[in-house]
């Protein structure tokens, strides 16, 4: 009689920790966020967000931004500033809603903003995509958290939340 009570413990015990797995592997964007959001690889650039121009921030409205970002071996590509040097750090208002669109030609990245929820698997063929309220402030360091090659380590940026 007790074993059969531990039984049905432990089978429940068993069915929280998978349903808790999952969970946790589905909200730490483990997965592409955008399934489905196909783009060819090798001509990114007829997708409007990924047009050299349309490449880092741009203000939709007073709290309204999107940013969209090539990932490639071994950089976050955000465009270029007014003296065409790259962009490597984007500054948002506190409280902001932020829409993070990225993709890469080559091979896959990760798109991680250390501090905060974002956190997504960047996918050749992908558009990985993430709205979210930037809602502290601080710098928060964009790193790439999968193994892309040599120059992995070499993959940063930079978002200012003031
Ligand atoms: Cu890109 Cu690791």
């Amino acid at each position: 009689k007790y074993e059969k009570i531990w039984l049905t413990f432990g089978i429940g015990s068993l069915v929280i920790f998978l349903v808790v797995l999952a969970f946790g592997a589905f909200w730490q964007g483990t997965h592409p966020q955008s399934h489905g959001v196909t783009i060819d690889p090798e001509n990114i650039e007829a997708n409007d967000a990924f047009k050299p121009e349309n490449l880092g921030i741009t203000k939709v409205s007073d709290d309204k931004y999107i940013v969209n970002i090539v990932a490639t071996a071994f950089n976050y590509n955000l465009g270029v500033d007014e003296e065409g040097k790259p962009v490597k750090d984007i500054r948002i208002p506190k409280g902001s809603t932020v829409l993070f669109q990225v993709t890469t030609k080559d091979v896959v990245h990760g798109f991680n903003v250390a501090g905060t929820n974002i956190n997504m698997m960047v996918e050749p063929g992908y558009i990985s995509s993430y709205e979210t309220v930037l809602d502290n402030t601080g710098e928060f360091t964009i790193v790439c958290n999968e193994y892309c090659g040599v120059g992995h380590h070499l993959m940063f940026a930079t978002v200012e939340v003031y």
